[in-house]
């Protein structure tokens, strides 16, 4: 056909390979959970950080905002502050202005998400930062960049908030942490911010709201490789599903196909097969125990500092020093 000739020859992105790959072969299928983040899922997730049961969010922002103080003390300077993933960048207002108001602070929030950068920039804007820089890379990458525009003396503070860490497989954590140190020089912090386990109900609750906005956030995903790989699900033929692993103490969530289908995406020149109740997995949000975080901390070379663990909801923020 002339018209499926045409799109083709489009040029295939990384999220078309990630897409065609997560999707096409014999095992089980799945989707990056870093491609849930365009314009229309940052602005869902947003929305979710409202929801009475996704308590995660507002515990990790009360935590900042009590102890902004204590941990700028526990952070000596000067210093140099860089986030990974920062989101529309408001949990990190308390710990920059308590930052700023020792000393001009420069802010690096690194994103692959364009627009949580703007975001980010313009909710920040007011604080009085000495300057805010976008870094639009992956995590690690970005970091290797802020480190390396580090002048002589001024330590490195990554900030890694809202239980992101979580979101990797289990050990994949631990990976990730020791890379982060590994760009770190001794004497910079980590501010790791973790969810902790409670009763699997509330655990569900968060992950599958009554209103249904954790639905839209996560079918959203085959909405955006429709827009942007002129792919044909329906989305109406899938379902959101949240359940809990207690092998891997995480919540993981998937999209469940109601029935057999086959999906075109036609820009990346692949349809996908979906039996009647297959599932692709987006995203495992592992829970964690305080003491697990301490060793996993010490086991990819930092020395634990402080822990605050907010009242309300579990959720443990951890101020670690690069040894
Ligand atoms: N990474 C976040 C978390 O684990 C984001 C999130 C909330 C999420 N709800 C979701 C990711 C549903 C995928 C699906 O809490």
């Amino acid at each position: 056909m002339a018209t499926s000739a045409k799109i083709l020859s489009g040029p295939v992105t990384q999220f078309g390979s990630d897409v065609r790959a997560g999707l096409c072969g014999t095992g089980p299928k799945e989707l990056p959970s870093k491609y849930l983040y365009d314009q229309l899922g940052s602005a869902l997730f947003e929305v979710i950080t409202l929801l009475p049961e996704y308590g995660l969010t507002r515990a990790d922002e009360r935590l900042l905002r009590r102890h902004a103080k204590e941990i700028a003390r526990l952070v000596p300077g000067p210093v140099l502050v860089s986030e990974l993933g920062s989101g529309s960048g408001r949990k990190t207002r308390w710990i920059l202005s308590a930052l700023c108001q020792r000393e001009p602070v420069s802010y690096y929030p690194i994103e692959i998400s364009r627009a949580a950068l703007a975001l980010c920039e313009s909710e920040l804007g007011d604080v009085g930062c000495a300057g805010i820089v976008g870094v639009e890379r992956e995590y690690l990458d970005g970091l290797r960049e802020v480190a390396a525009l580090r002048p002589d003396g001024v330590r490195l503070l990554v900030l890694f908030l809202g239980s992101t860490i979580g979101n990797f497989d289990s050990g994949a954590d631990a990976r990730f942490l020791s890379e982060v140190r590994g760009v770190l020089a001794p004497g910079d912090s980590l501010l790791l911010g973790a969810d902790l386990v409670q009763p699997v109900e509330r655990m569900l609750q968060a992950y599958d709201d009554p209103l249904g906005v954790t639905a839209a956030f996560n079918l959203n995903l085959l909405g955006r490789i429709n827009r942007e790989l002129d792919g044909a699900f329906d989305l109406r033929q899938f379902e959101h599903v949240a359940r809990f692993n207690q092998a891997t103490c995480s919540i993981e969530m998937h999209l469940r196909s109601k029935r057999r289908q086959v999906v075109p995406v036609r820009r990346c020149g692949f349809a996908a097969t979906f039996a009647a109740g297959e599932t692709v997995w987006t995203e495992s949000s592992h829970k964690y125990t305080r003491r697990e975080i301490a060793k996993l901390a010490v086991s990819c070379g930092f020395r634990p500092e402080a822990q605050w663990v907010d009242q309300e909801w579990p959720f443990a923020e951890n101020l670690l020093l690069a040894v």
